[in-house]
């Protein structure tokens, strides 16, 4: 055992988690690192893997029958559990006429009901109070043309969470959401070699701002929506240059 603290990563397959996990192991936490792909978990296994310190573990949590086995196996194998670091997501794109609704079902699945079935599967572990970090994006409160299945499945996230976190303060449970831009990874500028990617955030910077939120520097935040967002900036043709000094 550490003597950090003890966290269920689920979505630790994705593309943005390797960097939190980095930094979290580094900080002295236990980790149960989650997902479905398993090729993937077998290398974060041989990367980061230290019996009763460092675990993989194969799991769906989009379903509640995955979520509750990972929470189990968090707490049976690391001893104990003091949180959740949800990165599982999932991006789409595409006009609502040209949409069907399996896809919008498929994005609130990922984005939001999994996020559910983790969380409901971690709060009756959370007896001392806990951390809960979901992944936002700007997309909820600015959703563009074609993105809204991603921007709803988002948008009900963080509202959900914002409630949730009301109805756990009071067990000293911390639920807030890291709302970050684009991250720049090796899939990211390979599938879009046109984007500017000073624009976006890395996952090291990402990773930053999770050991933030799961440590004591995040004592006084309840339900934030914390925007990881580098330099991005959403542009318009309205607005104009920057204000310049007179004269
Ligand atoms: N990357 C970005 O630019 C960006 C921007 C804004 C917000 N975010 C959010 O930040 C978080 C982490 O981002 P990321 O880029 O690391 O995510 P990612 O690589 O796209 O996905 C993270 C994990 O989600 C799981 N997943 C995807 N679809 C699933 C499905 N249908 N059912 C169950 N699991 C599924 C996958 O794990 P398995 O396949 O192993 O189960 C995957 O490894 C996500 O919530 C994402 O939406 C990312």
């Amino acid at each position: 055992m550490s003597d950090g603290g003890t966290f269920l990563i689920t979505g630790a397959t994705g593309q943005v988690a390797p960097a939190t996990i980095a930094l979290l192991a580094k900080r002295g936490d236990a980790l149960l690192l989650t997902g479905r792909n398993e090729e993937r978990l077998a290398e974060l296994e041989r990367t980061y893997g230290e019996p009763g310190r460092i675990e993989t573990f194969a799991a769906d949590v989009t379903t509640e029958q995955g979520a509750v086995g990972a929470a189990e196996a968090a707490v049976s194998r690391l001893g104990r559990l003091d949180g959740l670091i949800h990165m599982v997501g999932g991006f789409g794109a595409g006009p609502v006429f040209m949409t069907r609704v399996e896809e919008y079902d498929r994005l609130l699945r990922v984005n939001f009901l999994s996020a559910v079935c983790a969380t409901q599967a971690v709060l009756p572990h959370l007896d001392g109070g806990g951390r809960l970090v979901f992944f936002g994006s700007p997309l909820a409160s600015e959703p563009l043309a074609a993105l809204g299945g991603y921007a709803a499945g988002k948008a009900a996230l963080t509202a959900w969470m914002r409630s949730l976190s009301h109805e756990v303060k009071h067990r000293g449970i911390h639920a807030n959401a890291v709302i970050m831009t684009m991250a720049d990874t090796p899939q990211a500028r390979q599938e879009r070699s046109h984007v500017d990617f000073d624009h976006a955030v890395t996952p090291d910077l990402v990773a930053r701002v999770v050991a933030f939120l799961t440590g004591e520097g995040a004592d006084g935040l309840y339900g934030s929506l914390v925007p990881v967002m580098g330099k991005f900036g959403f542009s318009s043709a309205l607005a104009g240059p920057p204000p310049r000094k007179a004269g």
